[in-house]
């Protein structure tokens, strides 16, 4: 069983400029939730209900978020917006949230070593939240993923195929195929060009994690951009044991970027909200 989850938040955000100057991106609603409470209710939904946040300076309204909030419950408790708090206060019910501060923006793969205190040395989920995932009628990702983990015990990692002119902006792999859309990874590339990718199946913002993967990280120099990469990180595991790449089912939306977060916008609105 996978109790905690890893949630990288300290990302300045620069592309949502400048609705991102002072709040958060993860802060962001998809129609009238923040974007990271998707992920978060992804993971309890998993059954990882100790939610671990790095996070960084002026991303205190993140931790506010996942907490009572006294004067405001008191204030509507009794009228007809009460039940606009019910997503929130269901998620607050059923988690635990702990948050350590990543300094210096180092990659992520430093993020997951500075989380490294918060998860000690168990297996983890971990949720890149500007990645939002759903699957209607059917587990979430992470939850996909955790079945996967109890049969094979080894990190796993989120992939979709990209078209490639996308290729460049993700960690690809290149593995062998075990079942339909199941694959042990071999090789795993940080932000490739389309004709050094090993393939066109792109890491997405969903993890399975080994705790070894700490160890690791710490021998990892930086990679692209001059930043510490999970994904070299999983390259090493991958080469020394056991990697592997899943096809999740499921609809993604990259809300990194505004296009993408627009169109989950309008997924969410006609597919999933309801007032
Ligand atoms: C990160 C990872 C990359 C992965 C991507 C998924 O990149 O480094 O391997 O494909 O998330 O969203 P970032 O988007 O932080 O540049």
């Amino acid at each position: 069983m996978i109790r905690k989850c890893l949630f990288p938040v300290a990302g300045y955000g620069t592309r949502f400029l400048p609705a991102t100057k002072s709040m958060p991106k993860e802060m962001l609603p998809v129609v009238n939730k923040p974007l990271v409470q998707y992920g978060v209710e992804e993971a309890i939904e998993a059954g990882m209900t100790n939610c671990a946040f790095v996070t960084g300076r002026g991303k205190r309204s993140i931790a506010d978020h996942f907490d009572i909030s006294y004067e405001l419950e008191h204030q509507i408790a009794g009228s007809s917006k009460e039940s606009l708090l019910s997503s929130i206060r269901d998620v607050i019910d059923h988690g635990v949230f702990t948050m350590v501060r990543q300094r210096e923006m180092l990659g992520l793969g430093h993020a997951v070593l500075t989380g490294e205190p918060l998860i000690g040395p168990e297996p983890f989920g971990m949720v890149l939240s500007d990645d939002l995932c759903v699957n209607p009628g059917g587990p979430g990702v992470l939850g996909q993923m955790a079945e996967l983990f109890r049969q094979f015990r080894c990190s796993i990692v989120a992939v979709q195929e990209v078209a490639p002119e996308e290729i460049h902006k993700y960690g690809v792999i290149a593995g062998e195929s075990m079942r339909d859309g199941l694959y042990r990874v071999e090789r795993m590339v940080e932000k490739p060009s389309a004709e050094e990718a090993p393939s066109n199946l792109a890491i997405i913002g969903r993890y399975i994690l080994t705790p070894d993967i700490f160890d690791i990280i710490r021998e990892t120099e930086p990679g692209a951009s001059g930043e510490i990469q999970i994904t070299d990180a999983l390259q090493r595991q991958a080469r020394d044991g056991c990697v592997m790449a899943y096809k999740f089912e499921g609809q993604r939306f990259d809300c990194g970027s505004v296009p993408g977060f627009v169109e989950a916008t309008n997924h969410v609105y006609e597919h999933i909200y309801s007032d």
